[in-house]
């Protein structure tokens, strides 16, 4: 049965319809409310507006629950290859052998970048951040490579899907590289991508990079936990850019400065530079924690808190343990890890993180794992854009695919001056 909220304004009531999800969500739909009612809704930070309906991934943040396309994160952390998972997400099911091995192909044909374009890199000056040449090479993908940018076949969708995919990851290698002074390693086409991808950074041409399995899974599992996370700011950036018709690779291009943000995928650093400050400090932790929770301070517990999540983010979970499991592995002791083991429990403890709900979120012990495996510092956001790129795609194919998209347009109410009259300079 249809259900509908009253809303009741200048004394006159106005009817809306209650939309369900597949999981039971439920959201008015106020689109008619400014027709009929003449008033428009103020949500600043979007916490209470859903931008759209999706199908792509679900999230239960009371719950601390995440899906993709229905299946449970820990399930494709566990036993799910990052490009398996990108397929699932892009092209909404699991492949079969057949569709893997045909996705396989395209991306080892699409994985090495145009000569052109690497003439780019010299453009850039030896300390540019490589989430900027990251953001201006996604972009110039197009320039080079595309015939059609608007991608309107599905063969086409395919291949364009699986080259941003593949060179997204050789951009960031090549960026690395041209950062260190060292020549660019192209892609192998017998590696999978994770493998590919620390090969491209760590082989030089007096020796190949051999990843260890441990290494290849653990990279490989942080690309799954971090390849969609439904209306982020990075991915409602590349709907944004979509919905106004923009290409795939300018969307996704968009995407990739949002993430960089220390509030977004910069978070992943602030991490580390966080734990190194307490280190080299000599601090505790529980200091640590006193001066966040003093306010003037404006300091953030970097790797706290989120927007959906009101209890553990499953991610997090997920990445403590495979820390723990790799450096184990490796036999090598990060003290980071042991601080931001002490770190954790001194905020759970307290009442300032317990009454905000705030808990680890993907970013805390994602980095301890980066630095095992040897990324430095400044690349850890491109790792997390390398890991989002399947979910932008997604995204920006769900906002192209649909007959009934519109523009995204929010409205706004106005603060600011009244009519105010115009003087001439030498009056002001
Ligand atoms: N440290 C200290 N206090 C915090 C933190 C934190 N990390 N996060 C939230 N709070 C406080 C806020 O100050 C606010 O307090 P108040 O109610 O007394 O004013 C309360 O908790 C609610 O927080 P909001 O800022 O309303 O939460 P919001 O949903 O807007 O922000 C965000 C979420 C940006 C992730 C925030 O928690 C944060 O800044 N965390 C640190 C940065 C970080 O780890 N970002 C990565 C997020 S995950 C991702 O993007 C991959």
């Amino acid at each position: 049965m249809a259900e509908f909220a009253t809303v009741t304004i200048d004394g006159i009531e106005h009817q809306f319809p209650i939309i369900t999800g597949t999981e039971g969500e439920r959201a008015i739909d106020i689109s008619r409310l400014r027709a009929e009612a003449g008033v428009i809704t103020l949500d600043d930070g979007y916490g209470n507006t859903g931008s759209c309906e999706s199908a792509i991934t679900f999230i239960d943040g009371e719950k601390g629950i995440l899906r993709y396309r229905g299946v449970p994160i820990e399930d494709l952390a566990a036993r799910s290859s990052f490009i398996e998972t990108a397929e699932l997400l892009i092209f909404g099911e699991l492949p079969d052998v057949e569709e893997r091995e045909e996705f396989r192909e395209l991306l080892i044909e699409n994985s090495a970048l145009h000569r052109d374009m690497r003439k780019h890199f010299d453009g850039f000056p030896s300390t540019a951040h490589p989430m900027a040449i990251l953001s201006a090479m996604v972009n110039a993908i197009q320039t080079h490579e595309v015939r059609d940018p608007y991608i309107t076949d599905r063969q086409h969708f395919k291949q364009a899907a699986a080259g941003l995919l593949a060179k997204t990851r050789t951009i960031a290698a090549a960026s690395y590289k041209s950062h260190v002074g060292q020549p660019i390693a192209y892609p192998r086409y017998d590696l999978p991508y994770a493998e590919n991808f620390l090969h491209m950074m760590f082989s030089v041409p007096y020796r190949d990079y051999e990843a260890t399995p441990e290494v290849a899974h653990a990279l490989n599992m942080f690309l799954v936990l971090h390849a969609d996370h439904e209306q982020n700011c990075s991915t409602s950036t590349v709907r944004m850019v979509a919905s106004s018709g923009a290409n795939m690779f300018a969307s996704v291009s968009a995407g990739v400065n949002a993430l960089w943000g220390p509030l977004h995928g910069g978070a992943n650093m602030g991490v580390i530079e966080m734990l190194e400050d307490i280190r080299d400090h000599g601090l505790k932790p529980v200091d640590y924690i006193n001066r966040v929770k003093d306010r003037t301070s404006g300091v953030k517990l970097m790797g706290f808190g989120h927007r959906v999540y009101r209890n553990f983010d499953p991610r997090a979970k997920i990445l403590k343990e495979a820390a723990d499991n790799l450096l184990d592995a490796m036999h090598i002791t990060d003290p980071l890890l042991d601080i931001a083991r002490e770190v954790e429990q001194a905020a759970l403890a307290d009442d300032y993180f317990a009454s905000r709900k705030l808990y680890p979120n993907v970013d805390f012990y994602s980095g301890i794992i980066l630095r095992a495996i040897g990324i430095p510092l400044d690349m850890f956001t491109v790792l997390f854009a390398i890991g989002r790129t399947p979910g932008w795609i997604a995204h920006w194919k769900e906002v192209s695919d649909n007959p009934k998209q519109r523009i995204y347009r929010p409205r706004q109410i106005y603060v600011g001056e009244q009519l105010s009259e115009w003087v001439p300079r030498a009056e002001r």
